[in-house]
């Protein structure tokens, strides 16, 4: 990119720079990575393509910065409230070994079936048309029988994230209270207090949430909302445990409330197959099920469902339709075309392989540099939850650590209010198997100096 900037500005308006296969030759680098430097460039306005002809030097545009302080007037005080997702965001993009980001990487995806469906799915004849509202029906049905609900129950939706948003922004109004079972994930949270709403921390011990304070928090705060991951919890990996499933939904009965249950991790289990949804036990209408297919495929196949059953759906999915209209279609087209291949199953077995392995060699690494952490083994999903030795502050061990060259999340984005102890969030996914023990006695190192 550097040289490409170089040629254009030696040269003056309307000259061409050096064809793709000079440059490749002088820099010893492929096509692609030409195309991407010169698609830049152009984006930027510093050169111009002409079919046939070539790439040429743009006429130089220089706009002073314009003053934008009025802007801080103008807008006042935010309502966004990033509420952590901003700090996931900073940690996934440093050079650090990743313990932070929450997607698995490219070795355990299965991207080249992924390309493969995309390409299919871009050259159907309809692909470029706008798909059925509530998304294509062979998905709908797909992720229906996943869910253990009737097709029309399901709606498509752009992976969990934007259904959590929708579903507590069409719910509730501004100022309502929100219960969540805690620890939590941030993005969830985030939606929350954009939206104006008053999250309230119902705690979890190692069988997931408490029915009994679940009960008292109904009717303490009048909340009509529950946010709960029975299944793999993010961020301590809890699955809820099946006596509590009915004693949760009779709390949820009793206050004339919804659940919202986030099934981000159904197919990051680490051997037998999870308990299914907490939307299966249900014959009230009170759970609203949100699935995604980032996790198990890849975090650009932003495709995801909602399941609902009652006004509440049209409620929800009217959100949808006001916020962006549908999801893409080729990316619908290329969901059922890769979840619906032969190949579907035996990749979700090697990933659950996979997940199974690199908890072994974490807690391996644990063991060898941390012992004096404790943490619960996570019965799923793609990140453990370490307990700090008392007094150690978990801000300055993040700092610490990100200077040693690690990435891990401070447990206190998980957390609503005061917490008694520190924690961080070990995610075991998103890292290079073989660099686990370095980033733990990286961080091992980070914790002593604390
Ligand atoms: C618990 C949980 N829910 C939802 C999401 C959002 O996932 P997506 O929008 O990619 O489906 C995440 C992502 O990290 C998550 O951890």
């Amino acid at each position: 990119m550097a040289r490409l900037r170089q040629h254009a500005s030696l040269r003056r308006f309307g000259d061409p720079i050096p064809s793709s296969r000079q440059i490749m030759g002088e820099l010893g680098v492929g096509p692609v990575t030409v195309r991407r430097a010169v698609a830049q460039l152009v984006a930027e306005g510093l050169l111009t393509t002409r079919p046939g002809l070539g790439t040429f030097v743009s006429r130089p545009t220089t706009r002073a910065a314009p003053d934008t302080d009025w802007q801080h007037v103008s807008l006042g005080a935010s309502p966004v409230e990033p509420a952590g997702l901003d700090m996931i965001i900073r940690l996934r993009d440093t050079e650090a070994l990743p313990l932070a980001s929450g997607y698995p990487e490219p070795a355990i995806r299965p991207d080249g079936r992924i390309a493969a469906a995309m390409a299919r799915a871009a050259r159907r004849p309809e692909a470029w048309s706008t798909p059925p509202q509530a998304g294509l029906p062979e998905l709908r049905a797909w992720f229906a029988k996943q869910i253990g609900v009737d097709q029309e129950d399901v709606f498509i939706t752009p992976g969990c994230q934007g259904a959590l948003s929708a579903t507590m922004r069409g719910l509730l109004p501004s100022g309502s209270p929100v219960l969540f079972a805690t620890p939590t994930y941030p993005g969830a949270l985030a939606v929350a207090r954009s939206a104006g709403l008053v999250p309230i921390a119902v705690p979890c011990d190692s069988h997931g949430i408490r029915p009994d304070l679940l009960e008292r928090a109904f009717a303490t705060t009048g909340a009509r909302l529950l946010y709960l991951q029975p299944t793999f919890s993010n961020p301590d990996g809890h699955v809820l445990a099946s006596e509590r499933r009915a004693s949760v939904l009779a709390a949820a009965a009793a206050a004339g409330a919804f659940i919202l249950e986030d099934d981000w991790a159904r197919w990051l289990g680490h051997g037998p197959t999870p308990p299914p949804p907490l939307a299966r036990d249900d014959d009230g209408g009170h759970v609203i099920t949100v699935t995604s297919l980032t996790k198990a495929a890849a975090p650009s196949l932003r495709v995801g469902a909602l399941a609902a059953r009652g006004p509440v759906w049209h409620r929800i999915a009217s959100m949808r339709l006001v916020d962006d209209f549908f999801i893409s279609r080729p990316l619908q087209e290329a969901a059922v075309d890769l979840v619906t291949s032969a190949g579907w199953g035996s990749h979700l077995r090697t990933l659950s392989a996979s997940l199974r392995h690199r908890l072994e060699v974490l807690r391996a690494a644990l063991a060898k540099h941390l012992p004096v952490c404790p943490y619960d083994i996570p019965a799923g999903g793609i990140c453990l939850w370490l307990e700090l030795p008392a007094g150690v502050d978990e801000d300055v061990v993040v700092e610490r650590a990100l200077a040693h060259g690690v990435a891990v999340t401070p447990g206190r984005i998980y957390l609503i209010g005061e917490s008694e102890r520190s924690h961080l969030r070990l995610s075991f996914a998103s890292i290079d198997v073989g660099a686990i023990d370095t980033a733990i006695r990286r961080l091992a190192r980070a914790v002593g100096e604390s």
